[in-house]
């Protein structure tokens, strides 16, 4: 694997979900495979979990990682070609990327787009310059349009919960991507990607449900049923994706925040007794409620435990495994 950038750069999904479980039974499994190799992790937003599962991630393969916090401690980058740069930004892209490519063995970006130009933000132009001018592997920890890590480590978390559940083990599971409310605009990163690695992975039902005007570019939903009646889509659910994002069409706007797209136990008892699924970090009783948060069929803290593994798949598979 030469990057990490969305499922185009997988050669086969199953293989790599089933990696990330060797990883999980066996963490040092690979304790060699890093030996003398140095990872970067830049940020330029925040992060909890996509930070501390990456490095824990490296060091079980014995790679030394190196965080560092673009936004905070690093000079302000420019990314715009031919800039006369007598502004606010201190260092281009062209100079920093090369620097850091001999720095590092791998790169790790995470960057999250303005929400103002969709233009800009869908030519995830921030991660291609990295490509472009490091020189060495990218993997992306979140970009303005997609968040792979997260994808893989949901169908980490399908199949794992599928393996041990008599009632879905042996069918094709019905997903559902649900939209839920927010008090402010939120990428359409973890929605996108989750739809695009459902529907390359074809081994679901694929059903997506949000209020009208809040659908997501066709290019990762295309084969997805959409639905805009939620209670409608959640009959007969074996999983359910729980996340906000904001407006595609109208582009970074909130057109809704509907209390009543908050899952419930109530909404819960329509499906087949599905398991809850959310990337976290999530607004307690505003994108779901305690309720189902602390209840048995959340999966939400298995989920994020699952990120190490998946971190520890794809960084093994750029190393060579
Ligand atoms: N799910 C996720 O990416 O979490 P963090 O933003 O905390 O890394």
């Amino acid at each position: 694997m030469k990057q990490f950038i969305s499922v185009n750069d997988v050669s086969d999904i199953n293989a790599l979900v089933k990696q990330a479980l060797a990883y999980k039974a066996q963490p040092f499994l690979d304790k060699q495979l890093g030996a003398n190799k140095r990872i970067g992790l830049l940020f330029l937003n925040p992060s909890l979990r996509t930070r501390l599962s990456t490095q824990v991630a490296a060091q079980n393969l014995g790679m030394e990682p190196i965080v560092f916090n673009v936004d905070k401690e690093g000079w302000a980058l420019e990314f715009a070609e031919g800039a006369v740069m007598n502004g606010n930004t201190v260092e281009h892209i062209k100079d920093a990327a090369p620097v850091l490519g001999n720095y590092f063995d791998i790169l790790c970006i995470r960057t999250f787009p303005g929400l103002v130009d969709k233009e800009i933000d869908y030519s995830e132009k921030i991660i291609n310059q990295f490509i472009k001018y490091a020189g060495v592997p990218i993997v992306s920890l979140e970009s303005a349009t997609l968040h792979p890590l997260q994808s893989l480590t949901d169908l980490i978390t399908i199949q794992e919960s599928m393996a041990s559940n008599l009632n879905i083990k042996n069918k094709k599971p019905k997903v559902v991507l649900t939209w839920a409310p927010h008090i402010k605009p939120i990428p359409q990163c973890v929605a996108n990607s989750f739809s695009e690695w459902i529907n390359a992975w074809g081994e679901a039902n694929f059903v997506i449900t949000h209020p009208e005007g809040y659908e997501l570019s066709a290019t990762y939903t295309k084969g997805a049923t959409i639905q805009y009646n939620q209670d409608e889509a959640l009959k007969e659910a074996d999983f359910v994706y729980v996340k906000n994002w904001s407006s595609f069409n109208e582009y970074g706007k909130v057109l809704s925040t509907d209390k009543h797209w908050m899952l419930t136990n109530a909404k819960l008892a329509l499906s087949n007794n599905a398991k809850v699924m959310h990337c976290l970090p999530v607004r307690r009783n505003v994108e779901l409620s305690d309720e189902i948060l602390d209840g048995p069929n959340s999966l939400v803290t298995q989920e994020a435990s699952n990120r190490v593994w998946a971190a520890q798949a794809v960084l093994a598979k750029i190393l060579g495994a």
